[in-house]
C-alpha cells in the first residue's frame, strides 16, 4: 500500500483514488502524521500532496522531515515537491511567473518516473512557488519555459518531485507517471481488486463479529444498502436492520425499499414513524429547525427500537454504519455535505448503549462502493440513483410540512423523475427533483379562477455537489412535464424551472 500525506490540496482524494484504480491500496494521512504511525502502516511509497500554502508561509503545514529519510520512496506533488526542496536543503522561492493551467514541459531525464514519456508533454500546473536551487543529490527531470525545476529527482534516495499535477485528467500522461512511481519505483503489487474485496470484507466481518449480533439503521441509500448486504452475507440473520419510515420519502419509495431488501434477504424491521415526525414538524417552517427536529427524531426512534431489540436479544454487541472513506478522514476538507450526511445518515450511538462500531466500507470511495454493489448484485437502479437528502422531502417542501403538501410534491416529483427516465435523460443529470414553493398563484382552469401551488423543478449537473450548474434540459421536455403536472396533480396550477447555480444557490432548497 501507499500513503498520501494530505497538505490540504483539493486533489488529495484524487491522488488516492488514482492509486486504487491502479490496483494498489492507498490511504490518506494528515500532514502531521508521525514517523511511528508510518512505520506501523508499512507503506511501500509515500506521496506528498499539493496544498494551497507556501512552504515559507506562517501557518504552512510542515510534515516531519524524518519522513524523507525512512528509506521509503517519496513523490512530492506541487507543494509536496517544494517541501522536499526545502527540507532537503534546496531553495524555494516565489516563481517569477505564477503558472496556472495547461503547460508544456520538456523532459530532460527519461529515467524511471518519466519512462515511456515523449520529449515534450502537456501538464496541468497550479503553483506560485518553485524550487530554485536543487538540494544536494537532486537533478532536474523536466522544465517549462518559466520554471526550470518542473520535476526533480534523487535516484539514489528514490525521492522525486513534480511541480505539476499528474493526478488530474488535464495531464494526459499523468497516470503513466503515477504507474511508474507505484510499480517501478515502489515495487507495489496490484492486489486491490474490487472482485476479491467483497470476500475479504465478509471474512473480516465474520472474524470481528464472531457469535455476536449486529444492529444497523438502514436508509435505503447506496452506502447503507451495500454495507448491510455485506454484513448479511457474513452473518445472516444475526444482522438486525432497522428502517425508519419518516413519511418523507419519494412516491412508491417505501414499497421499493421493502421489496429490494426482501430480495437481498435482509433481516429487517420496518418502523412506521411518520406520525411522530409529522407531529413534531407541525407548524415548523424554519429550515434549520426542520433539519434539527428530523435528526433528533431519527435518533429517538432508533434509540427506542435498539433498546427493544436489545431486550429481545442480549447478543447485540455491534452497531453497524455505512460510513465511507470521505466521511471519515479527519484530514478531509470539511464540507457542508459531509457534515449533513453525518448528522442524518450515520445514526448516532443510541444513549447508554455500549456497542462497538462496525463500518465495513469505511475505506471505500463512492465509486468503489458502487462497484462492490454490482458484485453483490444490488440493482444498478439503486446504485446509480441520484443523491437524496437525509431529511427527505421536508427540505423540498418550503414552509410547513403536512400530509397534503407531501402528497402534492410526491405526485409532481414522480412525474418529473419518471419522465426523465423514460426520455433517457435521468443519467444525463447529476440530480433532479421537484420542490413545493410556499406561495400560491392565480390561474384559470376551464372558465374558473384557481389559486393554487407552484412546483419548482430542479435539475443540476455537478461533480461533487460542492458546485453545481442547472441542467439545460430541452424546452419541449420541460413543457411536457409541466403540462402533465398541471393536468394530473391536484392543487398545482403553475410549474417553474430553477436556473440558479451553486454557489450562490444550493442544490436543495432548505
Ligand atoms: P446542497 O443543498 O447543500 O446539497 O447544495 C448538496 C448535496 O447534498 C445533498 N444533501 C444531503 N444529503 N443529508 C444527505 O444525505 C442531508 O441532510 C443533505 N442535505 C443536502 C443534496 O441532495 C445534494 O446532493
Amino acid at each position: 500500500m501507499l500513503i498520501v500525506v494530505n497538505f490540504g490540496g483539493q486533489y488529495c482524494h484524487l491522488i488516492s483514488r488514482r492509486i486504487r484504480d491502479l490496483g494498489v491500496f492507498s490511504e490518506i494521512v494528515p500532514y502531521d502524521v508521525s514517523v511511528e504511525k508510518i512505520k506501523n502502516l508499512n507503506p511501500q511509497g509515500i506521496i506528498l500532496s499539493g496544498g494551497p500554502s507556501s512552504v515559507y508561509g506562517k501557518d504552512a503545514p510542515i510534515s516531519d522531515e524524518k519522513i524523507l529519510s525512512m528509506g521509503i520512496p517519496v513523490l512530492g506533488i506541487c507543494y509536496g515537491q517544494q517541501l522536499i526542496g526545502k527540507q532537503m536543503g534546496g531553495k524555494v522561492v516565489p516563481n517569477s511567473i505564477k503558472e496556472y493551467g495547461k503547460k508544456k514541459i520538456k523532459i530532460v531525464n527519461k529515467n524511471t518516473p518519466f519512462k515511456g514519456l515523449g520529449k515534450e508533454e502537456s501538464v496541468w500546473m497550479s503553483h506560485g512557488d518553485a524550487v530554485e536551487e536543487l538540494p544536494k543529490g537532486f537533478v532536474t527531470l523536466a522544465s517549462t519555459d518559466t520554471c526550470k525545476n518542473a520535476a526533480i529527482g534523487n535516484f539514489e534516495k528514490n525521492i522525486y518531485g513534480v511541480q505539476f499535477h499528474p493526478e488530474v485528467t488535464h495531464t494526459p500522461k499523468g497516470n503513466l507517471i503515477l504507474e511508474n512511481f507505484v510499480f517501478e519505483i515502489c515495487k507495489a503489487k496490484k492486489d486491490f481488486d474490487i472482485k476479491d474485496l467483497a470476500q475479504k470484507i465478509i471474512k473480516e466481518i465474520k472474524e470481528e463479529v464472531k457469535d455476536d449480533h449486529v444492529i444497523m439503521g438502514v436508509s435505503g441509500g447506496v452506502d447503507s444498502t451495500v454495507a448491510a448486504t455485506l454484513i448479511n452475507l457474513a452473518i445472516g440473520k444475526k444482522l438486525h436492520g432497522v428502517f425508519i419510515d419518516h413519511g418523507l420519502a419519494r412516491k412508491y419509495e417505501m414499497e421499493e425499499v421493502k421489496e429490494r431488501y426482501d430480495r437481498l434477504g435482509l433481516n429487517m424491521k420496518y418502523v412506521e414513524a411518520a406520525d411522530i415526525f409529522l407531529d413534531r414538524l407541525k407548524g415548523v417552517t424554519d429550515p434549520e429547525e426542520k433539519r434539527k427536529i428530523i435528526g433528533k427524531t431519527f435518533i429517538d426512534v432508533f434509540d427506542k427500537e435498539a433498546k427493544l431489540l436489545e431486550k429481545e436479544c442480549d447478543k447485540i454487541k455491534f452497531l453497524a454504519q455505512g460510513t465511507i472513506y470521505p466521511d471519515r478522514i479527519e484530514s478531509a476538507q470539511p464540507s457542508k455535505q459531509a457534515d449533513k450526511i453525518k448528522s442524518h445518515h450515520n445514526v448516532a450511538l443510541p444513549k447508554n448503549m455500549k456497542l462497538k462500531v462496525l463500518e465495513p466500507i469505511k475505506d471505500l470511495y463512492k465509486d468503489g462502493v458502487r462497484k462492490l454493489g454490482e458484485q453483490l448484485k444490488i440493482p444498478a437502479e439503486l446504485l446509480y440513483r441520484h443523491p437524496f437528502p437525509g431529511p427527505g422531502l421536508a427540505v423540498r417542501i418550503l414552509g410547513e410540512v403536512t400530509r397534503e403538501r407531501i402528497k402534492v410534491l410526491q405526485d409532481a416529483d414522480y412525474i418529473f423523475i419518471s419522465e426523465l427516465k423514460s426520455k433517457r435523460l435521468y443519467d444525463t443529470v447529476w440530480q433532479a427533483f421537484a420542490a413545493l414553493l410556499p406561495v400560491k398563484a392565480v390561474g384559470v382552469m376551464g372558465d374558473a379562477r384557481t389559486y393554487e401551488n407552484i412546483i419548482s423543478l430542479r435539475a443540476v449537473n455537478s461533480v461533487d455537489a460542492m458546485t453545481a450548474d442547472w441542467a439545460k434540459l430541452p424546452y419541449e421536455f420541460l413543457e411536457h412535464v409541466s403540462n402533465r403536472i398541471i393536468n394530473e396533480v391536484k392543487g398545482v396550477n403553475r410549474v417553474v424551472y430553477d436556473i440558479s447555480q451553486k454557489p450562490p444557490a444550493t442544490i436543495e432548497y432548505e
